[in-house]
Formats: C-alpha cells, structure tokens, sequence
C-alpha cells in the first residue's frame, strides 16, 4: 500500500512553529525539513519543538564556526558568542599546540581549534556522563581523546607542565539566577553545566588554582565570563599567579579572560 504523504509541509511547520511562539519558525522549519529523514520524524521533531526543546536539541546538532557539532539531549548547547573564545585561542596557540578543552560540554571548543589550526594535540574532559558521550563524538572526529570526571582529575598525569592553551568554558551563572534563565537552558539543559555557585565563580576558582601546574611555560587559560564578573574574575586569576588580561567582543556579547603562565626566565 503506497505511504500517504506527511501532511507537515513548510507552510505548515511554520505556522506551528510560529504558533508555539517561535520567533524565528520560517529559519527554524527550513533546518528541521532539511534534517528529518522520514516523514515520521519530521514530525516527530515538530512535536519536540512545540513541547520546548532547544532547536539543537531537536536538530541533533549546533552549527558553531561554521561546522555542524553533535548535541545530545541535556547537553549544554555551544553559544555563538564562544566562539570569540575559540578566535582568542587561535591568536595565542601556534601549529602543533597541547590543547585541553576543561568541561568541554560537546567539545565544540576544542574540535574547532583543532580543525582550525594543524597538529593540534587536543584532549578533553567533562564530569557529565552524557556530556562526554557527545564530546566523543565531535572530539574523536578532530583527532582527539576525552576524559570524564573533575576538571584535571581525570587527564593524563603526563599532560601536567606541557598545555599551551587551556580552555574552560565552566558554568558561570549564580545558582540564584538560575531561575531567571530561558526555560530553554533551564530545562534543558543540565544544571551542572549551568550553575556556577553562589557568585558564579565556584568552579571558576578551583580552574584557576591547578592552572599553573597544567600550563606550559607561556601557556594561556581561556573562559567566558559575564562582563559583571569580570574584575572577579581577573582577581582570582592573578591571585593564582597568572597575568590576566581580558578581551570583549561587542558584536557576541561575549567577555573572555586570558590567564598566562609567566615564560620561564632563562
Ligand atoms: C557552560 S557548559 C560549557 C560547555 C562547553 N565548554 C561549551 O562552551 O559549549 C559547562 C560544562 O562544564 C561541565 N562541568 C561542570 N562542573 C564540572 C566539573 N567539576 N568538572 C568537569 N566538568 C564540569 C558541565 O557538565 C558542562 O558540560
């Protein structure tokens, strides 16, 4: 017997879409038609979106840098406002360079880097377990290797005194904005990817303190922060024995502190 047709075309995934309130439904009907593979799921995705979850979710993927990285249910979505993080990254790490992407989420930080600069020796970890399923995924695709657990506990011994650029993009919001998030990320994703303790720096300060013994001499630790926290921020950084610098971008909205280990006097 011939399948009947989906009766979900994109007139009318937009006008769902739009219904539920999604702002952008014409974009949003475009990507989630030119994913579904089967009627079936093209509506089953449409469902998933009228219920709430994230495009990505839905999708199965985020574009970020222009590369499609795989995102897994609960896992936190890469932000394009990260990707300044990953331009600030490239301008300090040279061909060849030990990356570590510390609380990787997807690894979208690291697999960038790596596919955007040769040789890259690029190893990541995270304490989700979800989180590092997906990170297998996008890092393996860039030739590298992840480890779960809390934050450096898990990497390889070996590692210590040889990173040139460390990246962690740690959660930083203060638990009590966390209600004040999007239902998107509050529901969606997972709090520990979200929550950064009372002033949003918790897990910021236990980064900062092993950075000195993980960096290369002449290294650099990179993360986001809000520009509100940003004189913290940095204090903790230099407390910890790094030269803290910041860079913002005002088209992404987006703040990063730059922590470099001192290169040994000769
Ligand atoms: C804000 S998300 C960022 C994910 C990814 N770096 C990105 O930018 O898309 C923070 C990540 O840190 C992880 N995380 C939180 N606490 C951690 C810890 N103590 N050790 C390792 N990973 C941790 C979470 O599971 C989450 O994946």
């Amino acid at each position: 017997m011939p399948v009947p047709p989906s009766p979900l075309t994109f007139p009318t995934v937009v006008t769902t879409l739009r219904a539920a309130g999604c702002v952008f439904a014409e974009d949003e009907a475009r990507l989630i038609l030119s994913t579904a593979r089967t009627p079936a799921e093209l509506t089953a995705m449409v469902d998933r979106r009228v219920d709430g979850l994230p495009l990505e979710h839905v999708l199965g993927w985020a574009e970020f840098r222009g590369r499609r990285i795989t995102v897994d249910p609960g896992v936190f979505v890469p932000r394009r406002r990260t990707e300044f993080l990953v331009d600030q990254a490239l301008a300090l790490a040279g061909p060849g360079a030990v990356v570590v992407d510390l609380c990787c989420g997807t690894g979208a930080l690291g697999a960038a880097l790596a596919a955007e600069l040769a040789g890259v020796e690029l190893y990541a970890s995270d304490i989700d377990p979800a989180a590092v399923r997906c990170a297998r995924t996008n890092v393996a695709a860039a030739g590298g290797r992840v480890y779960e657990g809390d934050l450096y506990e898990p990497l390889p011994a070996g590692l210590a005194g040889r990173v040139d650029v460390l990246l962690a993009n740690v959660p930083y919001v203060p638990t009590g904005e966390i209600p004040l998030l999007p239902a998107e990320a509050r529901l969606h994703e997972a709090r520990v990817a979200l929550d950064g303790g009372a002033d949003g720096l918790d897990v910021l300060r236990r980064v900062t303190a092993g950075a000195a013994r993980w960096l290369a001499s002449g290294g650099s630790l990179l993360f986001e922060t809000s520009e509100r926290q940003a004189a913290r921020a940095v204090a903790t950084v230099t407390g910890d024995g790094l030269l803290a610098r910041t860079a913002t971008s005002d088209e992404l909205y987006a703040t990063v502190v730059v922590g470099t280990k001192a290169p040994a006097r000769p």
